[in-house]
């Protein structure tokens, strides 16, 4: 069972870090579960955090989400550095992840990933001059192998997608040059 860690009771960076609206919405994940296990509320917390934070994770702002919890920062940089889904350094306002798993392998996913950086100027990992676009340096399957090739656009599947639907998303995105 977690316990709550008795020393982290400063609650500074919590309180100036964090606006109202990420601190409800850590408050109705805490709900969810007993009081003891405030650690269950890390992954919603951080999702909040993320969003507030322009779509990445600083380490100001971890640490604020584990002071607000009441729990080791560890325990908050493990999941943030551990699912695909956060991210720990500063990248674009929209994140696009190209499954390069063995079903969108076999279905394309290579002419996906060198459409992208061609029709966006730059390599996976890398963002946008602009700021809107990063290309995600590498993303296993998305368990969407059923639509292979498939890509996630922040939140959001595309399945089957074609180079012209690429170039689709990216208009709307505002990142094509
Ligand atoms: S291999 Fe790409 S979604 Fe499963």
């Amino acid at each position: 069972m977690y316990q709550v860690n008795p020393q982290n009771n400063d609650k500074t960076l919590a309180n100036e870090l964090l606006t109202q609206e990420t601190k409800e919405t850590i408050e109705s994940w805490l709900a969810k579960y007993p009081s003891d296990q405030r650690r269950s509320a890390v992954i919603g917390s951080l999702h909040a955090a993320q969003e507030q934070n322009g779509g990445w994770l600083s380490k100001e702002i971890m640490q604020a989400v584990a002071q607000y919890l009441e729990i080791p920062a560890i325990w908050v940089y493990e999941a943030a550095s551990f699912y695909s889904m956060f991210f720990t350094k500063a990248c674009g306002k929209h994140k696009v992840s190209i499954c390069t798993n063995i079903s969108c392998m076999l279905n394309g996913a290579e002419k996906i990933v060198d459409h992208a950086e061609k029709s966006l100027g730059i390599k996976l990992g890398e963002t946008t001059e602009d700021g809107q676009i990063t290309l995600v340096k590498e993303e296993e399957c998305i368990a969407a192998c059923v639509g292979a090739p498939a890509i996630l656009v922040d939140e959001h599947y595309h399945e089957n997608v074609t180079p012209e639907e690429l170039d689709k998303i990216f208009k709307k995105l505002g990142g094509e040059k």
